[in-house]
């Protein structure tokens, strides 16, 4: 994961070179998404498979670049699978996600997705009744929610414990009977997805070794022939402490013995990753506008706001961040700076809430520096609540992926 910090900053100085106000704007490396991906691609073992979960960041230039390089997309709406089929017509994708509508079951089923992800017996139900209508059957993964011994939980739990998602453990029974008397839905395996924010590549590898255990034992329990297990997404950033990331050469470097050691030879394991794929392509800039005292606090305010970057408050962190300094200051009057000493950074909106980061020691800030906050490429822009207050948009600009790079690592 290679933050490309002299490329995005020159894109950001060329930017500013002709900006007529304060700045602010989301940057993608779309060269540096290459890398990343290729590189977690190439360091699956045999029998692993790479979805990209697409609701972390379904920009389409993102889409595009990922296409080529994963075995699929996961999508959770029926418009994210008309956005993905617009413009991909033929890639794989797994549809997952609690209250999806008839209509968007029939929709999946229309546009050949290649495993549904179904959450409870009423939606088997519904979709076995929409298959029948299309004259079709279909693959399923039946999304269980598993509660797991020992489990190191993180700060997002969607499994383990009662949650919306997936089928609990007791109605599991009765779901396996009802599918062997319903053969239009071929149970294909299973679906975890039971947290995000993982940071211990170990307790991963645990957690995943658990999840194949359970299905062995369903295996051999209930007599089912099951082809792919999907151990969700879940891989987290660590925002607190960048330099302290998950340990994917860990992680990836343990999957072929725990794949052996499952006895579950012959089984697909795919994971869908949102935001280990595409957060560190991304960085949100925030001109500053001002700098205020406030009794004892220092606060630094930027263009923009949880409106467009809404991850540090979503996830109650502080957002690392660093500042480009920008020698040009257009006013008469001496430039307000902060130096030396921990400050507030918030956006333009009329709410406490919009704080980006907190407690940050900065060496020196001044009006009309920027403000770079890097692992803004997931969870960002697409869950941030664009309209409050009617500000503009951000800017928003890609790094192109250096053909010449990608040509050297295409088969001759
Ligand atoms: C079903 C499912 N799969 C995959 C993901 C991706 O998770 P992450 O971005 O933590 O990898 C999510 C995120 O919420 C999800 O709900």
């Amino acid at each position: 994961m290679e933050l490309r910090l002299k490329e995005v900053h020159a894109s950001l100085r060329a930017r500013l070179a002709v900006a007529g106000e304060p700045l602010c704007a989301y940057i993608y490396d779309l060269e540096a998404l290459r890398r990343h991906a290729t590189s977690l691609m190439a360091t699956l073992p045999p029998g692993f498979e790479l979805f990209y979960a697409v609701k972390a960041n379904s920009e389409l230039p993102i889409l595009q670049t990922l296409a080529p390089l994963v075995d699929g997309f996961e999508i959770s709406s029926g418009g994210e699978l008309d956005w993905v089929r617009q413009h991909f017509s033929a890639i794989p994708l797994a549809f997952s996600g609690p209250g999806k509508l008839d209509s968007e079951l029939a929709a999946a089923l229309s546009a050949n997705v290649e495993t549904l992800h179904v959450e409870s017996l009423h939606e088997l139900q519904r979709l076995k009744a929409i298959a029948a209508v299309q004259g079709k059957t279909t693959d399923v993964l039946l999304r269980v929610n598993l509660p797991l011994e020992g489990i190191t939980e993180t700060t997002l739990m969607m499994g383990g414990k009662p949650t919306p998602f997936g089928i609990p453990m007791d109605q599991l029974p009765e779901c396996l009977t009802w599918l062997r008397r319903h053969p239009r839905l071929r149970l294909r395996g299973f679906h975890f997805h039971l947290m995000s924010h993982q940071l211990d590549a170990a307790a991963h590898l645990r957690l995943l070794a658990a999840m194949l255990a359970r299905v062995k034992s369903w295996r051999e329990e209930y007599g089912l022939d099951i082809a792919q297990i999907n151990v969700g997404g879940g891989i987290g950033i660590h925002y607190r402490a960048p330099d302290k990331q998950f340990d994917w050469g860990h992680f990836s470097g343990g999957l072929a013995k725990l794949k052996h050691d499952s006895g579950l030879p012959g089984v697909i394991v795919r994971f869908e990753l949102g935001r280990y794929l595409t957060a560190a392509c991304g960085y949100y800039a925030m001109q500053v506008i001002d700098i205020k005292p406030s009794y004892g606090k220092t606060f630094v305010i930027g263009r923009g706001g949880t409106h467009h970057f809404r991850t540090p408050y979503a996830q109650g962190h502080s957002h690392p961040f660093h500042v480009l300094p920008v020698a040009h200051w257009p006013y008469a009057w001496p430039r307000p700076e902060a130096v030396g000493k921990p400050v507030s950074v918030v956006g333009q909106l009329c709410t406490p809430k919009d704080l980006l980061a907190f407690d940050a020691p900065v060496e020196r800030v001044r009006c009309g520096d920027v403000l770079v906050f890097p692992y803004a490429g997931a969870y960002a822009w697409h869950i941030s609540h664009h309209d409050f207050l009617r500000h503009p948009h951000p800017a928003q600009w890609y790094l192109p992926v250096e053909t010449h790079a990608h040509a050297a690592i295409e088969p001759a």
